[in-house]
């Protein structure tokens, strides 16, 4: 879609080594080339000096950036927009499959983008039975693009006779895709959305406890606790960890006692993408070094922070409570 309007192939698209891999793969996909940066500690969001280095390194290269809200926080957007709308102006892409809530100076995230992508896999802010997604943006011609994309590839002419509607119906644009969403599908979707505000002021509500919670129940400075920007209001999706070099304890340790007691966790998405075997021999420039990225690979994982009730939140709590009570 963008490659044709904006990306000439072979082009550079901005993007974090820590992230989750169906954000970065669409790249290869369309014919262009990541240029990956590193994420920053504590709000795992891309680095905006490593984008600033990575720019000034590639100049005009650099033709689009996909930005993920990893796990629903948002990045430095006074910097990272400073960067990105200097001298090249670079047009963003924003990944918000982990999140619908977030927003950057009374504004929501994603709008500050050309356009954004939501997932609704079942564990997400809102779900269409289990999988689903859509696509977001302000600009008629990117809209026209992606349903034409969505609905096989078929030409869409915005008219009102009908004999043009039905000549156009198979007819082809571009090489598609089925990506339609079933009417089931929606509904369950709908249903959601008038519980978000409810559920996302629950989640913050979890996120924050468990903040507090944590910083009381850890002796030293051994849990790196997650962090926001001032100017950011993000819908936390999970809350992130990273078990420091100084901890009487390792990753494997903590993750296998809270496993144990039935706290259901997950590692932060692909860790440092670049060393994962799918994707260690497709091109890309890479413009590190990735501490950050290597850290949440070997160090960091995220516990859950969902809207849920107060019992399992207690629970959670308590596990949490006891192991670190051992050291
Ligand atoms: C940041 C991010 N991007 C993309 C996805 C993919 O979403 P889906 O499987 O609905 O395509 C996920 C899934 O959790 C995600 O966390």
């Amino acid at each position: 879609m963008v490659k044709e309007r904006l990306w000439s192939e072979g082009g550079l698209i901005l993007h974090p080594a820590c992230t989750f891999p169906t954000s970065v793969a669409p790249v290869w996909q369309m014919g262009l080339v990541p240029l990956f940066v590193d994420v920053e500690p504590q709000t795992y969001q891309i680095s905006p000096y490593a984008v600033e280095k990575a720019v000034h390194l590639h100049g005009a290269r650099v033709v689009g950036a996909i930005i993920p809200f990893l796990l629903g926080n948002v990045p430095n957007f006074d910097f990272l927009f400073a960067v990105l709308t200097g001298e090249h102006n670079i047009p963003v892409i924003f990944d918000s499959c982990d999140v619908i809530g977030s927003w950057y100076d009374d504004v929501p995230a994603e709008a500050y983008g050309m356009a954004a992508a939501y997932s609704f896999y079942a564990s997400h802010h809102v779900t269409t039975a289990g999988a689903g997604g859509a696509a977001l943006t302000s600009d008629p011609a990117i809209h026209d693009r992606v349903r034409s994309a969505i609905y096989w590839g078929r030409k869409f002419v915005r008219t009102d006779d009908p004999y043009h509607d039905f000549c156009q119906r198979y007819t082809y644009r571009e090489v598609g895709y089925d990506f339609q969403m079933t009417e089931i599908q929606a509904a369950f979707g709908l249903a959601q959305l008038d519980r978000l505000p409810e559920q996302n002021r629950r989640r913050e509500q979890v996120f924050q406890n468990l903040w507090i919670h944590l910083a009381k129940c850890q002796k030293g400075e051994w849990i790196e606790l997650p962090a926001e920007y001032s100017n950011a209001s993000p819908s936390w999706f999970g809350f992130p960890v990273l078990i420091r070099e100084e901890a009487p304890f390792n990753r494997e340790k903590i993750v296998r006692y809270l496993l144990e007691h039935k706290v259901e966790i997950r590692p932060l998405f692909a860790g440092n993408i670049l060393k994962q075997r799918a994707y260690r021999s497709l091109p890309r420039v890479e413009c590190g070094p990735f501490t950050q990225a290597d850290r949440c690979a070997e160090r960091a994982f995220f516990l859950p922070a969902w809207a849920m009730s107060e019992e399992a939140e207690g629970y959670m709590h308590q596990v949490l409570a006891d192991f670190l009570g051992g050291f």
